[in-house]
């Protein structure tokens, strides 16, 4: 066993750092999602059809990866964090505007995805610390996946 089992589900939660970190990952991830999707819908201009796909494929894609996240917190014996007015208080990313023009929704995905990376990068140091290689093979793997949609975002920019 990697975790010293606690005495109840309630104190896992609330002391674990690994549970911590990956809670504060799946609130950041929802909302990147949720950043994400408002963007998709109200991009608009020439680049409308490449963005609002793009857009949908990282939605979609961080969808399937919050379960994911959310179902090891339960596989280490917490319980996982839910509902949008929770998750908003949890998260610590920053929300755009309706009518925001496209180049404004990219760089700020570029600024929230970074945000998200920084606390994935958290959680497996956390991880690590803990000998929790699954957690920190997870969090390794969605560093990847955000660390190229910013490569692909801020290209977008520079083009
Ligand atoms: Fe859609």
């Amino acid at each position: 066993m990697l975790l010293v089992m606690p005495k109840t589900k309630k104190t896992v939660q609330k002391s674990n750092p690994v549970v911590q970190a990956l809670r504060q990952v799946v609130a950041d991830s929802y909302a990147v999602l949720g950043q994400t999707h408002i963007c998709h819908w109200n991009v608009r201009g020439h680049s409308f059809f490449s963005l609002h796909n793009a857009f949908e494929e990282q939605y979609t894609e961080l969808f399937t990866a919050v379960d994911e996240i959310a179902e090891r917190i339960r596989a280490l014996g917490a319980l996982a964090p839910g509902g949008l007015g929770n998750l908003a208080k949890i998260a610590g990313i920053k929300e755009i505007p309706e009518d925001s023009p496209a180049d404004k929704m990219v760089a700020h995905l570029v600024d929230v995805n970074k945000k998200l990376v920084s606390n994935l990068e958290q959680a497996r140091d956390k991880s690590a610390e803990a000998g929790d290689a699954q957690t920190e093979d997870l969090m390794i793997a969605r560093i990847q996946v955000h660390e190229k949609t910013i490569w692909m975002l801020e290209s977008f920019l520079a083009a």
